[in-house]
């Protein structure tokens, strides 16, 4: 039994997948001798399942590549991310699921005459989890993640941006996947640029010939920043739109818990100072929130402190506000608005109690 699991690792490490699949028969076949039914019965099952996956890294072997460049025009990959650490708003979420059941199930609809709901606009702001969906509705359906970024088409030798579209769908129907087009408000910008509306008619009629054969078998993502540029056209192609906006309060603190959860801190568990620092991370992307957690807990490790206090987080979002400290009394003035105490202050920037007693007083608390 041993050797057969040596072969499996042998194989597994060449990417030599018949070798996997046949020593792994092997040793179900023994284990199912020696007794261990269950365990032969997870082998074989699991073998059933992973097939697919397996050929999927042969058909996926030779990428499409740009003419000019000679550069890859996509990635592939199988990205594992784990629900509990995207915050999303109650609505969004249901919009989510709602659109993976559809491809889920798109047998029953399509017996009832429907039509499966396989293409999705993701649609936002920076870093508000355009990609990040992306890669959770490839891990959660267990599809590949083929990623075209098309400003790097975009910017490509003149008219050969319509062939790289062809490509990468071409690419993407050797196998059931998620072709998920990245960055696509850049096709809209084309328009911008006089020179090259016949290019834009080129690449937009490209797309949607590509978008309308496209495999009811695998999912079309798309993400853009500007919604507003796409052609109504292209825009009609798109059966689900979900908007990905800046956290509301709620999800601030979220995913403030997400972040800092098992970390030490003066603030997640009394609701006033949560309260203030929430209020202060309103309108930032959930990255920006993530940063400025990241650099303050680095600030409380270079100091050799453990816990992460509302100072430290009020200071970074000051500085992601600011970009600079040019005056120390501003930053002492914002931190008592937003509910830091003098102790609190004193003890996190070393300043004296009697200084921060002589700014206090122009000082208007405000309620967070
Ligand atoms: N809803 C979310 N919940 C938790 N983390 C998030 C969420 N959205 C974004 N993030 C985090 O922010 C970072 C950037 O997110 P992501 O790349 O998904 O944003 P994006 O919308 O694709 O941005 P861009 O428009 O710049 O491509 C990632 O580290 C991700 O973990
Ligand atoms: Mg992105």
């Amino acid at each position: 039994m041993y050797t057969e699991i040596v072969k499996i690792i042998e194989g597994g490490l060449v990417n030599d997948k018949e070798k996997v699949i046949n020593y792994a028969t092997v040793l179900a076949n023994n284990l199912e001798k020696q007794g261990d039914i269950s365990l032969a019965k997870k082998i074989r099952s699991t073998l059933i399942q992973k097939k697919g996956a397996l050929t999927a890294l042969d058909s996926f072997a030779t990428k499409p590549v740009d003419a000019e460049s000679r550069m890859d025009i996509v990635e592939v990959s199988y990205p594992q991310v784990d629900a509990a650490q995207i915050v999303l708003s109650k609505y969004t979420q249901e919009a989510i699921y709602n659109f993976i059941e559809s491809y889920n199930r798109r047998d029953v609809l399509l017996k009832s005459g429907f039509d499966a709901s396989n293409s999705l606009l993701l649609y936002g702001p920076p870093g508000c989890g355009k990609t990040t969906v992306a890669q959770f509705i490839s891990s959660i359906t267990g599809l590949p993640l083929v990623t075209a970024r098309l400003d790097g088409l975009v910017s490509s030798l003149l008219g050969s941006t319509a062939k790289n579209i062809r490509k990468i769908f071409d690419y993407a129907s050797r196998r059931e996947c998620i072709l998920f087009l990245d960055e696509f408000d850049v096709v809209a910008k084309l328009r911008d640029d006089k020179n090259e509306l016949g290019e834009l008619k080129r690449v937009v009629n490209s797309l949607i010939q590509n978008i309308d054969t496209f495999s009811s078998d695998s999912i079309l993502i798309a993400a853009t920043n500007h919604q507003e540029l796409l052609d109504p056209a292209i825009w009609r192609r798109f059966t689900t739109v979900i908007t990905l906006d800046r956290p509301q309060k709620e999800e601030i603190k979220q995913l403030l818990f997400v972040i800092l959860n098992g970390k030490s801190t003066n603030f997640l568990a009394v609701p006033k100072k949560l309260d203030f620092i929430e209020a202060a991370l309103v309108g930032l992307s959930h990255s920006d929130i993530k940063t400025i957690i990241f650099n303050a807990m680095r600030g409380v490790i270079l100091s050799d402190r453990d816990c992460l206090t509302n100072c430290d987080v009020l200071k970074e979002i000051y500085f992601h506000r600011n970009h600079t400290v040019e005056d120390e009394d501003e930053l002492i003035k914002y931190l008592m608005e937003n509910g830091a105490t003098h102790k609190e202050i004193n003890e996190s920037m070393k300043i004296p109690l009697r200084k921060i007693q002589g700014i206090s007083k122009n000082v208007d608390r405000k309620e967070p």
